[in-house]
């Protein structure tokens, strides 16, 4: 799920605050960890505690509860996360004792109850499915008694809940679409933590979409580990499908179906989406992309890998030559179209052979954005049970050094193909480096900044015309 340009670790951690409900009186502090899914997930929780009497607030000492959003994907996440945890204690030690501290999504579903039994850093775990369950533990907790929930449901997608929207810029907004992994790749830990594939229901989709609207945001991003394959037949898992009815079978909407759905129900929103895997990514979605102005002209598309074999390894349901077929479909259908990836090095067995494979396809793609990683063994998943984790960290890292610089051409190439032409701009903020200039995406989600002029607001969509372009900025004036 891409939000910056090339970077190997996303940066994360900070508090997440903004409501600030009259009546309101218990104070929670909120971070988290991971992908923009658990953002919203955060945003999902704050909205549920807000209706037990809580506001956010980014002073961690004064905080009633602490709770901290968490991520299971590579080690190093945990890690992080267990240094967080620390930290909270020191703080509920030195100057807060009644401070109570919880855990929330994927490495409360992975490490379960050893984080009350064997780590006693935290009084609150609670697995991704299980936050409306929050009032009750929450409960628990106040009467002193440790509190876990980590089922995983079949249904689950809260959809009737409207997230509290946090360190919000009131441009762009996330709406979760689908929950939960039925690819089972090998490597990867989600569909442990985040359980069965459900999508939710549409009409809930695009109230939330509206309901935004009329508040006054101009962005949406539709999240699903892997959105391309949402499908909704009234409800259930994505594996039963099946069984449903003819009826239902025939008028399910599929995720080309929700982007136009979404797309011509609020035609001046924009609309983008994440994540897509290359098995479950049809030539419809292409179209719908095409056919509609305000769906952006960027696909995110994890390939984790250019060599076939180690494609199959990693259980990806499609070899380089389909994954390449896929890329010509695109570069047809949308010529303007970003693609960016997702790429693991060193992944078992992976030989100097295959790792050249995954630079051949780099070139081949030239990939406007990247998001590269070391393969981190996760317990539990079938590569960690059947796969000996073979190839040296020293290999791993240089493999990953490689593609890290090339990705780093690539951006470089695909952002000078804009010098000297006119974007579209939709301002989201205003630039780090300096107040005089505002900051936005266009389209194919490249950074743009220029001067303010006076005459355009954030939120506004504006046209620029590129001059020239930094490692990861394109800069221009308004036209
Ligand atoms: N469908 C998800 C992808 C899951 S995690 C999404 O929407 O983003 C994001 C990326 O993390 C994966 O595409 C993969 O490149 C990387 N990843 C997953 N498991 C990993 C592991 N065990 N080691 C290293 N990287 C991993
Ligand atoms: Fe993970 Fe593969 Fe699903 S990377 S999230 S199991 S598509």
């Amino acid at each position: 799920m891409a939000s910056e340009h090339v970077i190997e670790e996303k940066k994360q951690g900070q508090a997440l605050v903004t409501n600030n409900i009259k009546g309101n009186t218990k104070k929670l502090f909120i971070e988290s960890y991971g992908c923009q899914m658990n953002m919203n997930d955060s945003e999902i929780v704050a909205a549920i505690l807000e209706t037990q009497g809580y506001n956010t607030t980014n002073k961690l000492e004064e905080a009633d509860l602490v709770l901290v959003n968490t991520c299971s994907i590579r080690e190093k996440a945990e890690q992080t996360i267990r240094k967080r945890l620390q930290k909270y204690n020191r703080v509920k030690i030195d100057e807060n004792p009644k401070m109570k501290i919880g855990v929330l999504g994927c490495m409360a579903e992975r490490l379960k109850t050893k984080f009350l039994d064997e780590e006693k850093m935290v009084d609150l775990v609670v697995g991704p499915d299980a936050y409306k369950d929050l009032p009750n533990l929450l409960k628990e907790v106040e009467e002193g008694r440790d509190a876990i929930n980590v089922i995983l449901s079949k249904e689950e997608t809260y959809g009737d809940i409207s997230p509290v929207r946090l360190n919000s810029n009131g441009v762009s907004a996330f709406v979760t679409i689908t929950r939960g992994c039925d690819n089972m790749c090998t490597f990867c830990v989600v569909p442990f933590t985040r359980g069965r594939e459900r999508s939710r229901d549409p009409k809930s989709i695009i109230d939330e979409a509206k309901d935004l609207w009329n508040k006054g945001f101009k962005e949406i991003t539709l999240l699903g580990q892997n959105a391309d394959s949402y499908l909704w037949y009234g409800g259930g898992l994505k594996k039963e499908f099946k069984k449903a009815s003819e009826i239902a079978q025939q008028t399910a909407i599929d995720f080309a179906k929700l982007l136009e759905m979404v797309a011509t129900a609020l035609p001046k929103m924009r609309i983008r989406f994440a994540t897509s895997n290359p098995y479950d990514m049809h030539e419809d979605v292409l179209h719908a992309i095409a056919n509609h102005d305000n769906i952006c002209k960027y696909i995110h598309l994890p390939v984790q890998s250019g060599s076939t074999r180690i494609l199959k390894k990693m259980n990806r349901q499609h070899t380089r030559e389909e994954y390449i077929e896929l890329i010509d479909k695109i570069r047809t259908i949308i010529p303007d179209c970003a693609i960016s990836h997702d790429i693991i090095t060193g992944f078992c067995t992976e030989t100097e052979e295959d790792h050249q494979q995954t630079l051949s396809l780099m070139d081949y793609v030239k990939y406007d954005f990247g998001f590269m990683f070391a393969y981190s063994e996760r317990p539990g998943t079938l590569a960690a049970k059947k796969m000996p984790d073979d190839v040296p960290l020293e290999v791993k890292k240089r493999r990953l050094t490689e593609i890290i610089n090339k990705q780093m051409a690539h951006s470089k190439f695909r952002l000078e193909q804009f010098i000297g032409k006119t974007v579209e701009v939709l301002i989201d903020g205003v630039s780090k480096k300096n107040k005089e200039e505002w900051k936005g995406r266009n389209s194919q989600n490249a950074v743009v900044v220029f001067p303010k002029t006076g005459s355009e607001k954030l939120g506004d969509l504006v046209h620029v015309k590129i001059n020239r372009a930094t490692a990861a900025t394109l800069i221009g004036e308004k036209i």
